[in-house]
């Protein structure tokens, strides 16, 4: 049955998916490329990398995924709605090969790129865009790609099956953050942990039967 699913969602330590202030020179404020270097060390990216469970994972990053959910902050940099070439960070082929709906307060029209993405613009809510997504991504599973204000949004609505946080070995400090009003979260899911040579630990939340 089609799910509902956060996957490779990188945070720091203290919960923050990205740092402050995004730009178009530095998409992930001043995080830079540090939420995502366990990433880049395996062997999908890299010849020789690590086979091991960051492999694991990355490898899946595309698995079983029919239709992708982002924010507008993961789409452009602050301001990209006033530029009308603005097409995402990707270039020509971005990595989702899928419909991929955009939840911004000021929609445009869509935009179908190479390799099977489709960039649709949605002002809509959480269970809203998830209905349009859900159509889309068939008995395929919708994935809720970030940033973590959307990630906490899909989370607080209850409408997130499995999720997926590859917590690295840093403290952020400021930025956007997941945990923010969810106390208690762990409740409705199980959660496990796994920790990898990186640094980074694996936690899976997976809905309670
Ligand atoms: N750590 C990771 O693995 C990871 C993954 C993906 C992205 N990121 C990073 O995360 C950062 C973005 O995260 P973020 O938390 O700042 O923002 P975000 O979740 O990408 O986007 C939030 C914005 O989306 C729009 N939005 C959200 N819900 C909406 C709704 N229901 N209807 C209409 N518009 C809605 C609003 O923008 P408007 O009001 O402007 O329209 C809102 O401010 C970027 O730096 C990105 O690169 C990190």
């Amino acid at each position: 049955m089609s799910r509902v699913r956060v996957h490779n969602f990188a945070i720091s330590l203290d919960g923050f998916g990205s740092g402050e202030p995004q730009s178009l020179e530095a998409p992930f404020g001043h995080a830079g490329e540090r939420l995502h270097e366990w990433r880049f060390g395996t062997s999908s990216w890299k010849e020789g990398g690590s086979t091991g469970v960051d492999d694991l994972f990355e490898r899946r990053h595309n698995d079983g995924f029919g239709a992708e959910i982002m924010g507008s902050n993961k789409f452009g940099p602050p301001g990209w709605q006033d530029d009308s070439d603005w097409k995402g960070w990707w270039g020509p082929n971005p990595p989702f090969h899928t419909p991929t709906y955009v939840l911004t307060h000021r929609p445009r029209s869509s935009i179908e790129m190479e390799g099977g993405t489709t960039f649709h613009f949605l002002d809509a809510s959480p269970e809203e865009a998830l209905a349009v997504a859900r159509e889309a991504a068939g008995d395929l599973d919708v994935r809720i790609g970030g940033g973590a204000t959307v990630v906490r949004d899909y989370l607080a609505a209850g409408l997130v099956d499995h999720a997926h946080f590859a917590v690295t070995p840093i403290v952020l400090g400021r930025g956007s953050r997941v945990w923010d009003g969810l106390e208690g979260l762990e409740s409705s899911y199980d959660v496990e942990q796994v920790s990898a040579p990186s640094g980074v630990t694996h936690v899976t939340l997976t809905r309670k039967a």
